[in-house]
């Protein structure tokens, strides 16, 4: 699917990070089941599934054959694009297969498979250099929560200019760049931040693109145990363009309650 930035950028998107799940490709149908009688608003609402990447050229296959207008994306992707590095994937090569977005600098990559910010920058050059559309994922661990929002605004700027170091201005042209506030403490312990936490650090976030990369109009989505009780409270908020779920968009009840929260 080509992407317009115009057009999608003034929609909410609503990215579901199915992580390293499910463990077999059958119980993907039933998870897609879904989506078959959500209505969602379309108008409003931009979905993006982000499955495990050896499931992407079949999600993509399923997509084009009932013309779901949803997006894909990848978890990850190398920062090479082609090359001897085994059991990597490259951004082209999931391009390839239909993804529109790759997932860069995800917390769980960055503590438990060692992504450094130099690793994140790397990885935003390749996904952009395959022209996909970049949610790179920033946020605070609870250490730093506790230390107060002037540490916390720091640490985000530093993962925000490593992230970004040394792309030129004209790189963005024609290509999202979506940033996604997660902060670590809120992923997986049902702990989602107010939507007054995440939308003070989300208007730094938004400050520092403006004033410093000279990116205005960004996609600033909240991640963090989003479930269907709460999704409302994020993605209707004036301050915050969508959400990044995770958990609960690969349980089938829940994703589906989700999914109607955002029905036309
Ligand atoms: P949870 O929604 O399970 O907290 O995960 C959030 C996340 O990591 C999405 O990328």
């Amino acid at each position: 699917m080509i992407r317009i930035i115009s057009d999608y950028s003034m929609k909410k998107l609503i990215a579901f990070n199915w992580k390293m799940y499910p463990k077999k490709a059958a119980d993907i149908e039933g998870l897609l089941l879904a989506f078959d009688d959500a209505n969602i608003d379309t108008d409003r609402y931009e979905i993006a599934i982000a499955p495990p990447a050896v499931y992407l050229p079949m999600i993509a296959d399923i997509f084009y054959e009932v013309k779901a207008d949803i997006s894909l994306a990848m978890q990850n992707c190398a920062w090479q694009s082609e090359g001897a590095l085994t059991g990597e994937i490259s951004a082209e090569m999931g391009k390839n297969v239909g993804a529109d977005y790759a997932i860069i600098g995800h917390s769980e990559r960055r503590m438990h498979l060692g992504e450094t910010d130099e690793v994140v920058n790397k990885k935003v050059k390749a996904a952009m250099g395959a022209r996909l559309g970049v949610i790179l994922c920033v946020g605070e661990p609870i250490e730093v929560r506790k230390q107060g929002i002037v540490v916390v605004k720091k640490y985000i700027k530093r993962q925000i200019d490593g992230a970004l170091h040394a792309i030129e201005p004209s790189s963005y042209r024609g290509i999202e760049l979506c940033i996604a506030y997660e902060p670590i403490w809120a992923i997986g312990t049902g702990k989602a931040a107010t939507p007054e936490d995440a939308v003070e650090v989300i208007a730094f976030i938004r400050s520092i693109l403006n004033t410093n990369y000279g990116i205005p109009t960004a996609r600033i989505l909240y991640g963090g145990s989003v479930n269907a009780k709460n999704v409302t409270l994020f993605v209707e908020h004036d301050g915050i363009d969508g959400a990044l779920v995770g958990g609960a968009s690969i349980n089938k009840k829940e994703l589906k309650s989700i999914l109607k929260t955002l029905h036309s």
